[in-house]
């Protein structure tokens, strides 16, 4: 069966947002290093599909570009109906039955792109698979949490890796759920 892997980052603190939503502190020019992109194209080749939340979507149509994942099949999660667009396809209801389903299908992997609500959803669910996390070096100290607080507790198993620390100070983790 295809993976669901949240390939994510977060500060040392635990927070993938700025309260109001904002990743300025993730994307800041800082921390580029020429000709590295932290494992994002290879990982990129796994996988076919996402997941989003409407909060994580919207922020995503605020950037300042074109929708970035136009090959990808996208799926939005929301509790209202909104119209598809060329690009993606709201889920509204039973939300576990629906990525239930849509792990059952054949294809590539599934990057569960979150954010925290949507996360919380799918650990809870039992349907989280994996897990890549990218520590960004800097405590924001307020934020919107990677999981959001109606997580239910849940071990992890960290998978060995090599070459996983950068030197802008990016960590980067793999778990197993
Ligand atoms: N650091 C990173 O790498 C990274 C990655 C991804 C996201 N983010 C950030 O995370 C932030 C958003 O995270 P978030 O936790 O606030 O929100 P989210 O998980 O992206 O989206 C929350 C929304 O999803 C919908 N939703 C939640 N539970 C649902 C359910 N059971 N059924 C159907 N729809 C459901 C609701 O949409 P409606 O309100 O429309 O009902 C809810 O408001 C953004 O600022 C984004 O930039 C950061």
């Amino acid at each position: 069966m295809r993976k669901i892997v949240l390939y994510i980052a977060a500060s040392l603190d635990g927070y993938i947002a700025r309260p109001d939503g904002n990743i300025d502190w993730l994307t800041d020019k800082k921390y580029t290093i020429p000709d590295e992109d932290f494992g994002y194209s290879a990982f990129l080749q796994t996988i076919d599909t996402t997941l989003m939340g409407h909060s994580t979507y919207k922020e995503v149509m605020g950037f300042d570009m074109p929708f970035p994942y136009p090959d990808l099949k996208n799926y939005v999660f929301s509790r209202s109906a909104h119209e598809d667009t060329e690009y993606v396809s709201f889920v509204k209801d039973n939300p576990v039955e629906f990525i239930e389903k849509l792990k059952e299908q054949d294809g590539k992997d599934i990057w569960l792109i979150g954010g925290g609500q949507l996360n919380s959803l799918v650990l809870n669910a039992g349907l989280l698979d994996e897990i890549i996390l990218t520590y960004i070096p800097i405590i924001l100290g307020k934020g919107i949490k990677l999981f959001s607080e109606d997580a239910n507790e849940h071990k992890l198993k960290l998978k060995p890796t090599e070459g996983n620390q950068y030197r802008n100070g990016f960590v980067q983790l793999k778990y197993s759920c």
